[in-house]
C-alpha cells in the first residue's frame, strides 16, 4: 500500500515536471519571436535613418550649389553695373561738353529739326573750338629722313626741343624715373657736349615717371612718380609746382603695350597741350585728353579706335594722333592707326608707314610743330625724324 502510494506520488511529480518543461519551451519560443521582431524593426529603423541622412546630405549639397550659382550671378551683375556706370560716365561727359556749347533752350520749345540743326552746329563748334584762332592745317604724310644725333643716357628715356617759338633749348630726361632733367642751350651744344659744363641740371620738386613729359611755355608737365594719375606743372624758372591735377580714369595700365613705364604721355602741337593714356574699361584703347595748359583743366576727352596693344608710342600733329606699333622682339616700327579729333583724316586713307629701321624700339617720340620733326629715343640713341607734311582738309 505504502509502495503504491509512493509510486503514485512519484508519477504525479513527474507529470508536473513534464508540464512545466513544455510551458518553458513555449515561453522561450515566444521570447525568441519577440526578439526577432524587435531586431527586424531596429534594422528597418536604421535603414530609415540612413536614407534620411542621405536625403539631408543631398539637400545641403543642392543648397551649396544654389549658393554658388547665386554668387556667380551676383558678380556678373556687379560687373555689368560697373561697366554700365563707366559707359554712363562717358555719355555724361559728352553730353556735358555739348551742353556747354549749346545755347540755353530751357524756356523755349523747339522743333526736332531745329534741335537737330543746333546739335550739328554744336558739333561743328566743338571742332571749331579747338582750332579757333590758330592756323593748323598740317597733316603728316610720310617720313622724309632720319638723323641719329647722339647716344647718351639710359636705354629708355626722352628728349625734346622746347616748342616755344624761337626757343632752341633741348631738354633731356634719361631713364624712366628721376627728379632731374638736363637743359641744353641748343641742339649743337647737345651734340657737342662732352662734359657737364654745357648743360644746366634742373632739379624738380617731385620725381617724374615714364617717358612722356612735355615742355610748354616755360613749364614742364609730367606724371608725378608714385601716383597713379597726377599731372604736375612745374615752372622751369623757379622749379616750383605751379599746378596739379588728377587725370580722370588714367594710370591703370601703361599707355603703350611696349613701353611699360609710361602711363601718361604728353604731347604738344600747334593747338596746345595733350595727354594720351590707355583705358582698360575701353578694351585698352587709347584716350586723348586736351588740357588747358594755363588752368590745367580738361577741355575735352576723345575715346579713340587705336589699340594700346603692341603700340610703342604716338605723336599728335594738328589734332591728329598717329600711333606707332612694333613687336616685343623689336622689329620695324610702323604707323598703323590714327585718330583725328576733327574727323577729316581717316585710318583707311593711311597706308601702313614704316620707320627706317635702326635700333630696336622707341621709348619716346615727341613732335615739334615748328620744325615738323619727331625727337625720338631709339634704344638709347637720340634720333630725329623729319616728317613730310601735307595740307589738311579744312573743316567748315
Ligand atoms: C638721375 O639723373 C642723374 C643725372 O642724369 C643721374 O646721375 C642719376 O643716376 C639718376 N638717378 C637715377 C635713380 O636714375
Ligand atoms: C670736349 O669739347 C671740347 C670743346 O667743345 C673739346 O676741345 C675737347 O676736345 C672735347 N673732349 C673730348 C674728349 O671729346
Ligand atoms: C615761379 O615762376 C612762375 C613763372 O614761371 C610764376 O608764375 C610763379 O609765381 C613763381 N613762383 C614763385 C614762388 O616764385
Amino acid at each position: 500500500m505504502f509502495l503504491k502510494l509512493l509510486v503514485m506520488l512519484f508519477m504525479s511529480l513527474y507529470d508536473v515536471k513534464a508540464q512545466r518543461s513544455t510551458q518553458d519551451v513555449f515561453m522561450m519560443e515566444y521570447f525568441q519571436r519577440r526578439i526577432l521582431e524587435m531586431e527586424e524593426r531596429l534594422i528597418s529603423c536604421n535603414q530609415d535613418l540612413q536614407s534620411m541622412n542621405q536625403r539631408m546630405y543631398d539637400m545641403s549639397a543642392e543648397m551649396r550649389g544654389q549658393v554658388r550659382n547665386v554668387n556667380v550671378l551676383k558678380s556678373e551683375i556687379q560687373g555689368y553695373v560697373d561697366s554700365l556706370a563707366t559707359r554712363v560716365d562717358r555719355v555724361e561727359r559728352d553730353v556735358e561738353y555739348l551742353h556747354t556749347k549749346l545755347p540755353d533752350t530751357s524756356s523755349v520749345e523747339i522743333s526736332d529739326s531745329l534741335l537737330d540743326q543746333q546739335v550739328k552746329e554744336a558739333q561743328s563748334k566743338r571742332k571749331a573750338v579747338i582750332i579757333q584762332g590758330k592756323e593748323c592745317s598740317t597733316r603728316f604724310s610720310g617720313i622724309k629722313s632720319q638723323k641719329i644725333v647722339k647716344k647718351a643716357g639710359d636705354v629708355v628715356g626722352s628728349w625734346l626741343k622746347d616748342p616755344t617759338v624761337d626757343s632752341s633749348k633741348i631738354y633731356f630726361f634719361s631713364g624712366s624715373r628721376n627728379n632731374t632733367l638736363l637743359q641744353f642751350g641748343s641742339l649743337k651744344s647737345f651734340t657737342d657736349s662732352n662734359s657737364t659744363t654745357k648743360h644746366k641740371v634742373i632739379q624738380l620738386p617731385r620725381p617724374w615717371q615714364g617717358t612722356g613729359h612735355a615742355v610748354y611755355d616755360g613749364f614742364v608737365y609730367y606724371h608725378n612718380a608714385d601716383t597713379r594719375n597726377e599731372v604736375l606743372k612745374v615752372s622751369l624758372v623757379n622749379r616750383t609746382v605751379a599746378d596739379r591735377m588728377l587725370l580722370p580714369a588714367a594710370g591703370r595700365i601703361p599707355t603703350y603695350g611696349l613701353a611699360p613705364h609710361t602711363f601718361l604721355d604728353f604731347a604738344v602741337d600747334k593747338l596746345g597741350l595733350w595727354v594720351i593714356h590707355a583705358d582698360p574699361d575701353f578694351g585698352g584703347n587709347l584716350v586723348i585728353t586736351k588740357l588747358d595748359s594755363r588752368s590745367l583743366s580738361v577741355e575735352h576727352t576723345w575715346d579713340t579706335t587705336c589699340k594700346s596693344h603692341n603700340a610703342e608710342g604716338a605723336f599728335i600733329v594738328c589734332g591728329t594722333m598717329y600711333v606707332v606699333y612694333n613687336s616685343h622682339s623689336g622689329g620695324r616700327s610702323s604707323i598703323q592707326c590714327l585718330f583725328d579729333i576733327h574727323d577729316s583724316v581717316w585710318t583707311e586713307e593711311l597706308p601702313v608707314m614704316y620707320f627706317p629701321k635702326r635700333y630696336s624700339s622707341h621709348s619716346s617720340m615727341h613732335y615739334h610743330p615748328q620744325d615738323k620733326q619727331i625727337y625720338a629715343w631709339d634704344d638709347g640713341y637720340q634720333t630725329i625724324y623729319q616728317l613730310d607734311v601735307k595740307k589738311k582738309l579744312q573743316v567748315t
